[in-house]
């Protein structure tokens, strides 16, 4: 192999830029040239490739975002777009390609795979933790660590005022964030997708828990069936009319800022893997980390499911929340 590419796509997350730097500097090493792709599938249908070399990766490992940017490309849906990005693989002599993002990214590169025989190898780039095949994505610790400084000091105001305060977390699909950052806080509660929300009995808690708890923090996952904080909280308030009632949506503070030290370790191994992945003759798969080892998952495999959420978690937060 003498030359890859390397691509950000999807929502950006906090660790892509330590993993492109593992990349590019892992395919130096082996003295295989590297391009990075500017945003992402887009860049690769309209031609936007750069060269990298080590020390275009100087000085990322700390930063949060992308330096290549990223997207989530419509084009790359259609036929049209992927052969246009065939085409551009082509002129620029490409081999391998490593792809960081999220489960539309791998779907994107399967769909890309009936088309090519140019192997791809994906690194797991997305705050929600919501693949199957590595324990923690990139960008998922800083991302909880982000939603437990924010709830804090939504914390110290609740307290103050007696308040109840339904805080908002991103998870389209998936509560790991939810579920993870609510323990990290001490929640009251935590709404997810992957349970059946049952209003009745959050206001039954609410209205038998401990009376003496001055502040109530219930966390929210976005992707939740009963549409979210605001409209949750707008039941719980015709019913519980006392409670002095807030909202706040944390948005996208959670997607950025500099990188935890397990989001950098992490994503440095996976892009390392990466390469070295595709110089084995991989194709089509994720890296991960399971029990602190690489894993290779099949795309199909990865992208297929929601993680399955410890049972063991769920119990305990209904008792450590009393
Ligand atoms: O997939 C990561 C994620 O942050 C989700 O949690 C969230 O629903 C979505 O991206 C938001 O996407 P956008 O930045 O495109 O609005």
């Amino acid at each position: 192999m003498k030359k890859i590419a390397v691509l950000t796509s999807g929502g950006d997350s906090p660790g892509m830029n330590a993993c492109l730097r593992a990349v590019v500097r892992t395919a130096i090493y082996h003295k295989i040239e590297v391009m990075g792709i500017r945003h992402g599938y887009d860049g690769m249908i309209n031609d936007e490739f750069i060269v990298m070399d080590a020390k275009s990766v100087a000085n990322i490992i700390h930063r949060g975002g992308t330096i290549l940017k990223t997207a989530r490309s419509k084009e790359f849906l259609t036929l049209e777009g992927r052969k246009r990005a065939l085409a551009n693989l082509q002129k620029h002599k490409i081999e391998g390609i490593v792809a960081i993002g999220g489960d539309g990214t791998f779907r994107g590169a399967l769909e890309f795979s009936k088309i090519s025989t140019i192997p791809i190898v994906g690194c797991p780039g997305t705050i929600d933790n919501d693949l199957i095949g590595t324990d923690f994505t990139i960008g998922y610790d800083t991302a909880i660590n982000t939603v437990v400084e924010a709830v804090d000091k939504i914390r110290d105001t609740a307290e103050s005022h007696d308040r109840l305060f339904f805080v908002e977390v991103m998870g389209r699909d998936a509560g790991l964030i939810a579920l993870r950052g609510g323990i990290g806080v001490g929640a009251e509660s935590i709404i997810i997708p992957e349970t059946k929300t049952d209003i009745e009995y959050l206001i039954k808690r609410l209205e038998n828990g401990r009376k003496n708890k001055s502040s109530k923090i219930i966390i929210v996952a976005e992707g939740d069936e009963a549409g979210g904080a605001f409209k949750i909280a707008e039941q719980v308030k015709t019913r519980l009319p006392d409670y002095d009632t807030r909202v706040t949506i944390l948005g996208h503070i959670q997607r950025g800022g500099n990188p935890s030290a397990m989001d950098r370790v992490n994503s440095s191994r996976m892009g390392f893997a990466a390469v070295e992945a595709l110089m084995q003759g991989k194709s089509n798969v994720m890296v991960g980390i399971i029990d602190k080892n690489i894993e290779y998952t099949p795309f199909e495999n990865a992208t297929k499911h929601l993680q399955e959420l410890n049972p063991d978690l769920m119990r305990m937060v209904s008792i450590l929340s009393l």
